[in-house]
């Protein structure tokens, strides 16, 4: 029998080994517990019922021995307020992700078309639906997997989005035009080693050919077919590819105009792509 300040003792212990954060501690126990952290701090020197520990045990050893995701095992994650559910098949939706919402959120007007392309867990699309009611929503990936996530996820928070499966703008070539388009589109180098919790994330929500650039190219090369002139592309991008983006903006389009935008910590993070009368 231990008290919960054994348990985080213990707990701090195992993490502090592994060079691992304390932060998973108070998430597993207010899921199992289902009660907030205020809580958990009063009950220190209550005694833990064998069920939690043993519950709490199998999802730090998920964590410090097979180095799962918080997010994975927990089965959810918040973004823009919002309760995301997560699996294997979808990126776990990022904080800097909640910048590029804020900043579609400046473009996005009334009645508006706003497509998430590479919507994943539907995390975007949930959140700009969710802060504007009379705007359309299509979000849409390659992965029916995701899109089995993403549909999960707009019921989850009664939003009405349309999904769609398909290869980049594809799906919407010649059919559809959109005031808006949000993606955050696989952008790491093929070469780049990420560490061994995001290897646990899908190879093709993360890689991307020609130094992460493949994604972007093929986007910006057809966009005159599907975002309306007038309307915003907004690209999540890695903190070194303003240069490439901007590059592929000069190679494809003819009138437009192209800011980058920094992230909290000050990298390159946001493309906003304007498409302007010929
Ligand atoms: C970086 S994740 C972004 C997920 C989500 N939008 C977010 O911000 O958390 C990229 C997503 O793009 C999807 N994807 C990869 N290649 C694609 C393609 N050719 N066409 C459409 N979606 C694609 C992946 O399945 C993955 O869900």
């Amino acid at each position: 029998m231990i008290t919960y300040a054994k348990l985080f003792e213990n707990a701090k212990k195992k993490l502090d080994l592994n060079q691992l954060e304390h932060r998973c501690i108070y998430l597993f126990l207010e899921d199992i517990l289902k009660v907030d952290r205020t809580k958990i701090m009063l009950m220190r020197d209550e005694i833990v019922d064998d069920q939690v520990l043993e519950r709490f045990s199998e999802m730090l050893a998920d964590y410090i021995i097979d180095l799962k995701p918080i997010e994975y095992i927990l089965g959810y994650t918040y973004f823009y307020g919002n309760k995301i559910s997560v699996n294997e098949f979808v990126l776990i939706p990022r904080d800097e992700t909640e910048e590029l919402v804020e900043k579609a959120l400046e473009y996005i007007k009334d009645e508006d078309k706003v497509l998430d392309l590479c919507t994943g867990s539907g995390a975007i699309a949930v959140a700009l639906k969710k802060s504007r009611d009379n705007i359309k929503v299509v979000a849409s990936d390659i992965s029916k997997e995701a899109l089995e996530v993403a549909k999960m996820n707009v019921k989850d928070n009664k939003v009405d989005v349309e999904l769609v499966l398909g290869d980049l703008l594809e799906p919407f070539k010649g059919k559809d035009k959109f005031e808006v388009i949000v993606c955050n589109p696989p952008y790491i180098s093929k070469d780049y080693v990420v560490n061994d919790i995001v290897k646990h994330e899908p190879s093709v929500a993360l890689y991307a050919d020609d130094n992460g650039l493949s994604n972007y190219e093929r986007v910006i090369k057809d966009l005159k077919e599907i975002l309306v002139v007038g309307g915003v592309l907004l690209l999540e991008i890695g903190f070194d590819q303003k240069d490439g983006v901007f590059g592929l903006c000069e190679k494809y389009l003819d009138n437009y105009e192209v800011n980058c935008y920094k992230d909290v910590n000050g990298n390159d993070r946001i493309v906003v792509i304007k498409l302007k009368e010929c």
